[in-house]
């Protein structure tokens, strides 16, 4: 056949070709549509065959008008898939909607109870509360991340590198070098670096330890952090927020007692344990058979700490404290085991429900 013939062919076929794809109405249409007019045994391909005895200038021009050729298929091919790709979306959009506001058909046959709606956890209640006296006392609420630096969670806390303190606080890492937050404290660093004295904050949040589980101990509970800084505070002044805070969640008087306690970050350090609400002080595995539940160790900011802030602590004083949120929520309603709160048991989780 001549070039002028193959030539003719090839224009036919591209004709031929938008043509078709316009009945192209799903994937398996496009499938066969590429196989007869791209495929190995197209006609493409027995036009290619003869090419071979064609002269070298005829060669080259039946293959340039192949290859065009082959340019418009793609270029139909591509407009092709993504009008299908739309179809298929919208198609989803109207086939798989969800409408989450009705009781599904089988909901209906297991209960005829449809009262019984969703509400709030525990800990983010107990968070809330606090949160309301907390911001009504002038303190702001603050975040920051879970996914955390050595400098923000150790560092700028006064724990140095080889620092025996790191060792109760084990934790996560990644292979980036980062850590995952053993404590709420990181946002001390982050609100000192960012807001300018005088300051008064609390900061909830979720942390994580590499701890050995057990009644009172989780490897991801809730803290809430809270400081002050101003010229003149005093652990008169820490004591106070202390009760203020523990009078509002309990809305009646609580025992607990001040020991010493020793955290790099703060100069002086104390635990604040709640007597334990549980057993009543008898003894329980939530206590450790002390009658004692560690819930808001405190102190006053260690100089070193306002230094790596860039703030003089002849000018300026702080206060902090950082409560164990969960275990503040055990001892409110007497929950013997933290691992309840992680645990997903709705018999256990709609006891807190209005
Ligand atoms: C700290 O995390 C300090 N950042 C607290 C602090 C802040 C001290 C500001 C001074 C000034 P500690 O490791 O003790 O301290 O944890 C604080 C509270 O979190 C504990 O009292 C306890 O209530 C709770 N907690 C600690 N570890 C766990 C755990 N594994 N599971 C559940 N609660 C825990």
């Amino acid at each position: 056949m001549s070039a002028q013939a193959l030539i003719e062919q090839i224009a036919q076929l591209s004709k031929e070709a938008q043509l078709k794809i316009v009945s192209v109405q799903n994937e398996a249409d496009l499938a066969e549509f590429t196989q007869s007019y791209a495929g190995k045994k197209s006609a493409l391909t027995q036009v290619m065959k003869q090419l071979g005895a064609l002269t070298p200038d005829d060669r080259s021009l039946v293959g340039k008008s192949a290859n065009e050729y082959k340019e418009a298929l793609q270029h139909l091919l591509t407009a092709k898939e993504s009008e299908l790709l739309k179809n298929k979306f919208a198609l989803l959009k109207e086939t798989e909607f969800v409408d989450l506001s009705i009781n599904p058909p089988h909901y209906a046959e297991l209960t005829t109870d449809f009262s019984e709606s969703g509400h709030i956890h525990p800990i983010s209640a107990t968070q809330q509360k606090l949160e309301s006296i907390f911001t009504s006392m002038g303190f702001t609420i603050v975040d920051g991340p879970q996914i955390e630096n050595d400098y923000h969670n150790f560092g700028a806390l006064n724990f140095s590198d080889d620092h025996p303190a790191r060792d109760m606080q084990d934790t996560f890492y990644t292979q980036t070098g980062h850590l995952l937050r053993t404590h709420t404290s990181t946002i001390q660093i982050r609100a000192l670096s960012q807001m300018k004295p005088p300051l008064r904050i609390i900061a909830p949040g979720r942390v994580f330890r590499y701890e050995e589980i057990d009644a009172s101990h989780e490897h991801t509970f809730y803290q809430m952090e809270g400081m002050v800084v101003d010229r003149r505070v005093s652990v008169g002044n820490l004591l106070h927020l202390m009760q203020t805070l523990l009078a509002e969640v309990f809305e009646s008087e609580v025992d607990v007692r001040l020991r010493p306690g020793y955290f790099p970050f703060v100069e002086p350090g104390f635990e604040l344990d709640m007597k334990c609400l549980v057993c009543s002080g008898a003894g329980c595995s939530v206590c450790k058979h002390s009658g004692w539940v560690e819930v808001l160790p405190c102190g006053l900011v260690h100089p070193n700490v306002l230094k790596s802030a860039g703030l003089d602590p002849n000018e300026w004083q702080g206060a902090a404290f950082g409560l164990g949120l969960n275990r503040l929520v055990m001892m409110q309603y007497g929950i013997e085991d933290i691992r309840h709160f992680m645990g997903g048991k709705m018999s256990f989780l709609r006891q807190f429900g209005n």
